[in-house]
């Protein structure tokens, strides 16, 4: 299996040396200016970089369109694709039907999105192996990415065709999701002196222990603090402290609370009537 990258970006030098390293032929990288961090993609043996996009194609079994997400349609749309071809995207929201210009030449079309951040190669490629990939293809498609997949370390999670919306929403939940709500609590520090590096000093191991306990006992099994205690009137304080303030995230506090809420139903310690307590609680501060 010959495979070629279009694109030569963030995600491109960190993929395209791992594929290499797992022992994948890389036979080309096509890039339409000059190719930033060349010497990573120089360690390629027997990869062409720089050429177009129609070359790389035209030397691969399985294309990867590593593009802007706004550029993938123009892409596929710009090349002569062989039937029987494999082409993917690597865009965690663009459905796999941006590729539709090469499904009409006979192309076998799918995506290939890493849960990775491509901000630096070298971290990147370190952090491959642990790491997931949102797979969506069929049939021999799907078991050549599984493959990739596997020998660069990633965990594979299989995308249904119609699920890619849902898939991307819940990403924000699990990572940009968890800075906002850290913002928030930064801002109640700072409206009594403490700045946004102190809090941060001591917020973010209370967040990874937080995480950990969740890695090693699930959800339900981490959450900590007043509502997993049953204790209504902290959660009471809480919310009048936030009136007081004319803090708009009484709304924000209002309904992760309740989201915490069914997840302490889950952990199953409180009982039905300190359960509704909470909630009443919960709702009463509006
Ligand atoms: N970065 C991440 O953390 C990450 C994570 C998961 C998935 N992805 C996905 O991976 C794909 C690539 O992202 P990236 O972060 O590697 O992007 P990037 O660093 O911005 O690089 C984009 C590459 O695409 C080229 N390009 C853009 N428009 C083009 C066009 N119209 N024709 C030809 N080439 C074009 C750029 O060339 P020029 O340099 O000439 O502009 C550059 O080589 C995207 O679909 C993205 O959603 C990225």
């Amino acid at each position: 299996m010959k495979i070629a990258f279009i694109g030569a970006g963030r995600l491109v030098q960190a993929l395209a040396p791992a594929f290499h390293q797992a022992g994948f032929e890389v036979a080309a990288i096509a890039a339409r200016s000059l190719v930033p961090a060349e010497s990573i993609l120089r360690t390629i043996d027997g990869c062409q970089i720089g050429v177009s996009a129609q070359q790389a194609a035209d030397m691969a079994d399985l294309v990867f369109i590593a593009v802007s997400d706004a550029a993938i349609a123009d892409v596929a749309g710009q090349i002569a694709w062989r039937p029987g071809q494999s082409v993917v995207h690597c865009s965690g929201a663009t459905e796999v039907s941006a590729l539709g210009a090469a499904a009409a030449q006979g192309a076998v079309i799918g995506g290939f999105h890493p849960l990775q951040l491509f901000a630096d190669p070298v971290v990147a490629l370190r952090c491959m192996a642990g790491s997931s990939v949102a797979i969506e293809a069929e049939g021999a498609l799907q078991a050549s990415l599984q493959q990739l997949a596997q020998a660069v370390g990633y965990r594979v999670i299989e995308l249904p065709a119609g699920a890619r919306g849902r898939y991307h929403c819940a990403t924000n939940y699990g990572a940009s999701f968890l800075l906002s709500l850290l913002r928030e609590a930064c801002d109640l520090w700072n409206s009594f002196g403490v700045s946004d590096a102190q809090a941060l000093a001591a917020l973010l191991p209370l967040a990874r222990g937080t995480l950990e306990t969740a890695q090693a006992k699930g959800l339900a099994g981490a959450i900590a603090g007043p509502i997993s205690r049953g204790d209504a009137d902290v959660v009471a304080l809480h919310m009048r402290e936030l009136m007081a303030l004319n803090a708009d995230n009484i709304h924000l506090y209002r309904e992760v609370s309740l989201r915490l809420l069914r997840l302490a139903k889950e952990q199953g310690r409180l009982d039905a009537e300190t359960l509704a307590r909470l909630e009443a609680t919960i709702l009463a501060g509006r």
